[in-house]
């Protein structure tokens, strides 16, 4: 009884595909499946990833995702795709992808990027990346990618979750908009002053 539950959550596909039904109301952990009969080829289908994005803003960078909200056809499935832009000096602030690992080909440009191992240790492990190069980001592990070219940047990843989700550290910490986290556990967590504290709740 237990084991069909368990398998049931499993990111391995019990079945050719199961296109996420969004008009359902029904509370799984994914998305429930659409009737396959009714599945059209759109279910599969994204069109617009040779557009660049728009890097006029305070990062100088644009991530467009597409995963399991833009493609319904890859509920269950476990992979998604992104494109990243960058203006030079542009900066995709540290994230962190708490159900994907990433996998990051440069198409044009140039990128330092890097991820920091977990407690105890955080080792940054770093590198600059040129057209063609590859580079991994495990799950879970807080990373970053800047453009260190003189142009602009053009980067594709690839993630292990249709649903990856992303958790930028700094909005997380000082950004939460309903309420914010007690400037005491912020001060004392990162040695700031409290007008520090108060300074950087404002901008996020
Ligand atoms: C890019 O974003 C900026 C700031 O929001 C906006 O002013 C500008 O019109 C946008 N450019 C394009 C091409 O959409």
């Amino acid at each position: 009884m237990c084991f069909s539950l368990c398998f049931a959550f499993e990111p391995s596909p019990l079945q050719d595909f199961c296109v996420a039904d969004t008009t359902s109301s029904t509370s799984v952990n994914g998305l429930p499946c659409k009737d396959a009969v009714v599945v059209l080829p759109n279910d599969f289908f994204f069109s617009g990833l040779h557009l660049p994005g728009n890097t006029s803003n305070q990062l100088g960078s644009k991530v467009t995702p597409v995963n399991v909200a833009q493609i319904p056809g890859l509920n269950t499935l476990g992979i998604s795709i992104a494109r990243l832009d960058f203006a030079p000096g542009g900066v995709n602030p540290p994230h962190t992808h708490p159900r994907g690992t990433e996998i990051l080909v440069v198409l044009e440009g140039s990128l330092h990027v890097g991820f920091v191992t977990s407690n105890p240790g955080n080792r940054l492990i770093a590198k600059v990346l040129n057209k063609g190069d590859v580079f991994v980001f495990p799950v879970g592990l807080v990373h970053f990618q800047r453009n260190v070219g003189t142009g602009d940047t053009v980067a594709i990843a690839a993630l292990s979750s249709q649903n990856p989700g992303v958790i930028t550290i700094a909005n997380a910490v000082f950004g939460t908009p309903n309420q914010l986290i007690p400037s005491e556990v912020l001060t004392r967590a990162f040695q700031l002053d409290k007008n520090v504290v108060e300074f950087l709740q404002e901008k996020f």
